[in-house]
């Protein structure tokens, strides 16, 4: 076999297909976020980042940062082994605590990152539970999907956020056999938000676990940042809430909470917990200083919400195809991988703004866009700098704009980061 010619041709087709991917060489500077540095070869100039997941700039905080360099300073570099080999450091410990208090959970476990959280959780819950149903939502994330697949359970997929489908499914399984229902509460690419009152309600009614992945809500929704599950009450009507340290938390690390027999079952079984290195206890400690300042302050959220809220009616009085989207995400359709590609270049190069294309498989062919993420720290100078270069850019390169002047920002669209419960007072 020639595998160089085997590799090659793997890309070739990526090129073909127009879905080749290429990583932006960029500086993060911290204080000055969302500018950074972009380097290309020996040249390098500023730009403005508008498609990070640091979604507050919690990334840059000065409690966050010193947490780090403090800890990193007394007990070193890394974690020095797994668990399993070489104990706990303490601010794991610190951690967990502070993680399991967030949701209203009994314990919390913590991972490598949030991707090996839902890959290992998933697997070992579905595997231990005798001839467990896997339920799970059309749309879930890569590492949902890996946790089912690797735990050699039976699944369905249910349509996505559509509870009568699920509820047909339940009711053919019956109420004795063990099911697990899995889903995200904001969906990342479209920024919908799943209907959890009802599907916690069907998990009540047929005798189902509940799994949700709060992934791209945790910090962000909530009085204290516990996510979607917070903000409307309902937290304590599911079994595991798995959430990342690295997106609003501005860190790394993933991790679940949940019942202690349920987290001691993950922590006892889970291979992609028991055999890897910890986080290391820097990384931890800050994990921990940004979870206790976003749980008693809610300044970062309000901004959040706010400039995303102003974003969407920026653009879309520009007559820019903003997708409705009820959360901080902000997706703009452009509907072709070239074009998307072009666009995410045109804007680099001569506007000096970062928005990565997203295209095939992430987001369902015809339907490429450029998925914006504005956080507090996007000035409303900023947001008009980046409406002047959309139009510039769907302008040059022929991409429709909406047709009409879109109404009013419909109310379901706006951003509600707080307390807005129906469903939990
Ligand atoms: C829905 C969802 N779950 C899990 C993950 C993985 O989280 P992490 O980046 O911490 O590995 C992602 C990553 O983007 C995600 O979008």
């Amino acid at each position: 076999m020639n595998y160089s010619a085997f590799f090659d041709q793997a890309i070739g087709q990526l090129h073909a297909e127009r879905r080749y991917r290429v990583f932006a060489d960029l500086e993060r500077r911290a204080g000055s976020f969302p500018t950074a540095t972009f380097r290309n070869g020996t040249a390098s100039r500023d730009i403005t980042v508008w498609c990070s997941n640091d979604y507050l700039g919690m990334g840059q905080h000065t409690k966050v940062v010193r947490a780090m360099q403090e800890t990193a300073e007394r007990l070193g570099a890394g974690a020095g082994g797994t668990r399993n080999i070489s104990g706990t450091n303490h601010p794991l410990v610190e951690l967990e605590t502070e993680l399991a208090d967030l949701h209203g959970k009994e314990a919390a476990l913590v991972f490598t990152s949030g991707f090996v959280s839902n890959e290992a959780s998933i697997s070992t819950i579905a595997r231990l539970l005798p001839n467990c149903l896997v339920l799970s939502d059309e749309l879930n994330h890569a590492s949902m999907i890996e946790g089912v697949r690797r735990s050699g359970a039976e699944k369905k997929i249910f349509r996505h956020n559509d509870v009568a489908h699920l509820e047909s499914l339940l009711k053919a399984a019956g109420p004795e056999r063990a099911k697990l229902i899995v889903f995200e509460s904001v969906y990342s690419m479209d920024g919908d938000v799943a209907p959890i009152l009802e599907i916690v309600e069907l998990a009540e009614r047929y005798n189902a676990m509940t799994y949700i992945d709060e992934v791209h809500a945790v910090g962000m929704y909530g009085n204290r940042g516990g996510g979607i599950t917070e903000r409307e009450g309902l937290a304590h009507r599911i079994d595991v809430i798995e959430g990342t340290l690295a997106k609003a938390f501005g860190t790394l690390g993933g991790y679940i909470t949940g019942s202690a027999a349920v987290i001691d079952a993950v922590r006892s079984y889970a291979p992609g917990f028991i055999f890897t290195t910890a986080l290391p206890p820097a990384i931890a400690a800050a994990a921990t200083a940004s979870i206790r300042h976003l749980k008693a302050s809610s300044a970062e959220r309000e901004g959040q919400a706010r400039q995303a809220n102003r974003t969407k009616t920026v653009l879309r009085d520009a007559r820019l195809p903003v997708m409705a989207s009820d959360t901080h995400i902000v997706p703009v359709l452009v509907g072709d991988p070239e074009l998307c590609k072009q666009a995410s270049d045109r804007l680099l190069e001569k506007h000096g703004i970062y928005i990565q294309p997203i295209n095939y498989p992430t987001v369902p062919r015809g339907t490429e866009r450029l998925r914006i993420t504005p956080t507090p720290l996007h000035s409303d100078g900023l947001i008009e700098n980046l409406r002047d270069a959309l139009v510039e850019t769907w302008t040059a390169l022929g991409i429709p704009f909406h047709a009409d002047n879109q109404p009013a920002l419909p109310q379901s669209d706006r951003v509600v980061p707080l307390m807005v419960s129906k469903a939990g007072g």
